[in-house]
């Protein structure tokens, strides 16, 4: 009878003390389980005398119908407090916004950069990505063992069929027959595939991805984004190019009428060739933002963003172009433009391998869709 006292004190006491439904099927259970308490007791029963049987066994039995009370009691006290505190429906709240996702910052700054061509009635084209040694260096005036190829490091593709020899693809004449294939390392070899395809007067872009076999570090990728311009008529000069560029930073750094300079430059294919460099303030993080015009701060410095000049006649040769506009022919201005540089200096980002490194803490501080 002790026993049963006690077991009853206690599981009361517990049955109060459950918290959700889970820890009052544990209080179950423990008291009238199968190898629960009471079970225990009612087990006993038959090593006792007869009276002892019958006091115990109704008390035992009261108890049991006790406890079954009181727990369906307590699961609707548990099961009606877990329903008020669940959220209830109120057609007052403003929506929860929903998370749309980010634009990568290179997309944002390729879109900006085809709204602002396509404007100048530049049309938009694209070209492989893998090219042939032909269009990426011979028809640009860079001649195998012309060590103006020092200038791009570049990946040669090799095909395992060929036992680790370099590829030599049997490729029709248009397509570069028996040359090497390679990743491109500018955008410039659509000028010759786009001349070879089609005729003068025309205007185009051509953003794409490009790649160099470098050493990366926080300016330099082995793989980046350029967009490569042409523009090519009877009368097409560098006055229509600086009209050109100076329209598009004033656009793309948003009405902001930034710095910019020519200097003289090398490139096999154009003559004269020229650097476009834009002036720039540097942050203590390490990136750089470009200043207006008449901005004199001393820390400012010059930065190459594009290179260009006026389209070589050896390009205009190779593409069966005439190139002499006084005997009905054409000339044209080039420019090939780093996209990820331009990205850095918009956003103020310091590490150009922050865009390939995947991390959304980065990506998130863009505009979101
Ligand atoms: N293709 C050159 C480069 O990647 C840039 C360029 C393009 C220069 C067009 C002149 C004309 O370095």
């Amino acid at each position: 009878m002790d026993d049963l006292d006690r077991l009853r004190t206690d599981a009361f006491r517990d049955l109060d003390a459950s918290a959700d439904a889970g820890e009052l099927e544990t209080v179950r259970v423990a008291y009238v389980g199968r190898k629960g308490r009471l079970t225990e007791i009612l087990r006993s029963l038959g090593a006792r005398s007869l009276a002892e049987r019958k006091s115990l066994g109704s008390a035992a039995n009261a108890f049991r119908d006790e406890f079954e009370a009181k727990l369906t009691a307590r699961a609707v006290v548990l099961t009606t407090a877990a329903a008020e505190t669940r959220e209830r429906f109120d057609s007052t709240k403003p929506g929860a916004k929903l998370h749309r996702g980010h634009l990568h910052p290179l997309s944002l700054v390729d879109a900006d950069v085809r709204r602002i061509f396509t404007g100048m009635n530049f049309t938009v084209v694209e070209g492989p990505e893998v090219e042939t040694e032909r269009y990426n260096f011979d028809a640009l005036n860079i001649p195998a063992n012309h060590p103006a190829r020092d200038l791009w490091d570049t990946f040669w593709l090799k095909l395992p069929a060929e036992g680790g020899k370099l590829a030599r693809p049997n490729l029709p004449h248009k397509f570069g027959f028996g040359h090497k294939l390679l990743l491109r390392t500018h955008t410039s070899p659509m000028q010759v595939r786009y001349m070879e395809a089609h005729n003068p007067p025309f205007q185009i872009i051509v953003p794409g991805r490009t790649f160099r076999y470098e050493a990366t570090d926080a300016s330099h990728e082995i793989n980046f984004y350029q967009v490569e311009g042409l523009m090519v008529g009877p009368d097409i000069s560098l006055a229509n190019f600086k009209y050109v560029v100076e329209r598009f930073f004033t656009e793309f750094f948003r009405g902001k009428d930034i710095a910019f300079r020519f200097r003289p430059s090398y490139f096999p294919f154009v003559e004269p060739g020229l650097e476009v460099e834009i002036q720039v303030q540097q942050t203590t993080n390490g990136s750089s933002r470009a200043v207006a015009r008449g901005n004199k701060q001393q820390t400012n410095v010059w930065i190459e963003v594009m290179g260009a000049g006026m389209v070589h006649r050896r390009v205009f040769d190779a593409v069966r172009y005439n190139p002499d506009p006084t005997a009905g022919g054409v000339q044209g201005f080039a420019f090939g433009v780093g996209l990820d540089r331009l990205a850095m200096i918009k956003y103020g980002i310091p590490d150009i391998r922050l865009f390939y490194g995947g991390d959304l803490r980065f990506i998130h501080q863009f505009r979101s869709l």
